[in-house]
Parts: C-alpha cells; sequence; structure tokens
C-alpha cells in the first residue's frame, strides 16, 4: 500500500466537522478519536457522531478507539461502517476474539499500544490483525509533543512484522508533523495519523500532500 495519511478531526472545529472532513478529502483516511473519559481523561464522541461522520465522509474512516471495554463496544463501530476500527490492548479482555469479530463484520482490525506497553507480547498475534497502532504520546489530546522514546519500538514492530511475512500496516498517532513524520517512517511506519498539524495548517490538503512526500522520501531511502 505504500505511505497513507490518516488525519483526526480531534483538534478541527467540532461545531463544523463536516466542513472539517472536506478540507482533506486528498487524505487516505478519516482518523475518528473516540474517548469515553475512562480508558482516557478526556472525552469526544461515540457511534452518534461516527454515523453522521461516516455518511458526509468521502474518505473511508478509521475508528481509534480510546474506550474502556472494546470487547462490548467496538463490534458497533465495525458495523455501522467504519472500514477500519483500532482498539486498545491495554483495554481489551479477548484481542483476538475482538480483532476475529472486526474482521467478520468486515472491518479492519486494528490493535493499539500505549508508550509504556511493549510490541513483544503482541508477536504471535499479528496473524490475526490488519494494523498495529504504536502510539506516540499518551492516548487523550491532541497537540501534545512527539516522544521519541517510542522510535525503537517502532522499529521492532516493523521487525516482527516483516519476520510474520504477513502485510500488516504499522501506524504512528500523536505528534506527527513535518518535523518528526520523516524519523517515523525511517523507523517502519507506514500510516500517519495527524491532528494539529493538519488542521492547524492554513491549507489542510498541502499540508496532507507534504506529509505524504516527506514519508514517502523515507520509506524509499
Ligand atoms: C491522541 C489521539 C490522536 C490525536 C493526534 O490521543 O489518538 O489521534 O488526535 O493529534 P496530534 O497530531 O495533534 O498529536
Ligand atoms: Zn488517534
Amino acid at each position: 500500500m505504500g505511505v497513507q495519511i490518516s488525519p483526526s478531526i480531534l483538534t478541527a472545529d467540532f461545531a463544523v466537522l463536516a466542513d472539517e472532513v472536506e478540507r482533506i478529502g486528498n487524505a487516505d483516511w478519516l482518523h475518528l478519536d473516540v474517548m469515553d473519559n475512562h480508558f482516557v481523561p478526556n472525552l469526544t464522541f461515540g457511534l452518534p457522531v461516527v454515523r453522521c461522520l461516516l455518511r458526509r465522509s468521502p474518505l473511508p474512516v478509521d475508528a481509534h478507539l480510546m474506550i474502556d471495554d472494546p470487547d462490548r463496544w467496538a463490534p458497533a463501530y465495525a458495523e455501522a461502517g467504519c472500514a477500519s476500527v483500532t482498539f486498545h490492548a491495554e483495554a481489551a479482555r479477548a484481542p483476538v476474539r475482538l480483532a476475529r469479530e472486526l474482521r467478520r463484520l468486515g472491518a479492519r482490525a486494528g490493535l493499539a499500544l500505549n508508550p509504556a506497553t511493549p510490541v513483544e507480547p503482541y508477536a504471535d498475534l499479528l496473524p490475526e490483525l490488519d494494523m498495529l497502532l504504536v502510539m506516540t504520546v499518551e492516548p487523550g489530546f491532541g497537540g501534545q509533543p512527539f516522544l521519541p522514546s517510542c522510535l525503537p519500538k517502532i522499529r521492532r514492530a516493523r521487525d516482527l512484522i516483516r519476520a510474520s511475512g504477513l502485510q500488516v500496516w504499522l501506524q504512528v498517532d500523536g505528534g506527527i508533523s513535518p518535523s518528526t513524520i520523516e524519523e517515523c517512517a525511517e523507523a517502519g511506519a507506514d500510516v500517519f495519523v495527524a491532528g494539529s498539524a493538519v488542521f492547524s495548517a492554513s491549507d489542510a490538503a498541502a499540508q496532507v500532500d507534504r506529509l505524504r512526500a516527506l514519508a514517502r522520501a523515507c520509506v524509499h531511502a
């Protein structure tokens, strides 16, 4: 698939979300951050808002569920039509069962890892997954600085994926901008979430193109 850009609307104008989505029509995905004020300290939106955005988005939806008990709540996001549903390893009780359920419902299954969660215990789960998400900030808020301490884990995750021979995508999320995307691409990421870097730009589409070009140059370097 190569490099993909998935802008997060977390720091967009929530009063006009459908208009904000129109600004990034050249991106590959629309990243929606669902937060429940339990798994993370912040509260955003849930399925009703996601359903409305699914109807209005020209892009496939990449749902990032920062919620407790994804085993119970995540399948509804796949049923609603999210093309990719990512749940957190720290929150899931039965990640294999949940990933299988998401795939059965027609979504790509993603597993997210917080900065302090190691990737190695999940190596044997790669055949059950379509994407690994290595968080590059503590989840909960947009606009936080990128944590360079996550780079070795991106490299180890890429090595595990390569060794598996599987086509699992490796996403990074948090503090991704023109000044941090290259080191993530060099480390092996291929799907890039960017919130504030895209939505604070006056020309959001141009920023998406810029991020994509920077990452591509590193992936092929
Ligand atoms: C953080 C969210 C991210 C966030 C990224 O918990 O998962 O998707 O919106 O925002 P930036 O790019 O501003 O760090
Ligand atoms: Zn996210």
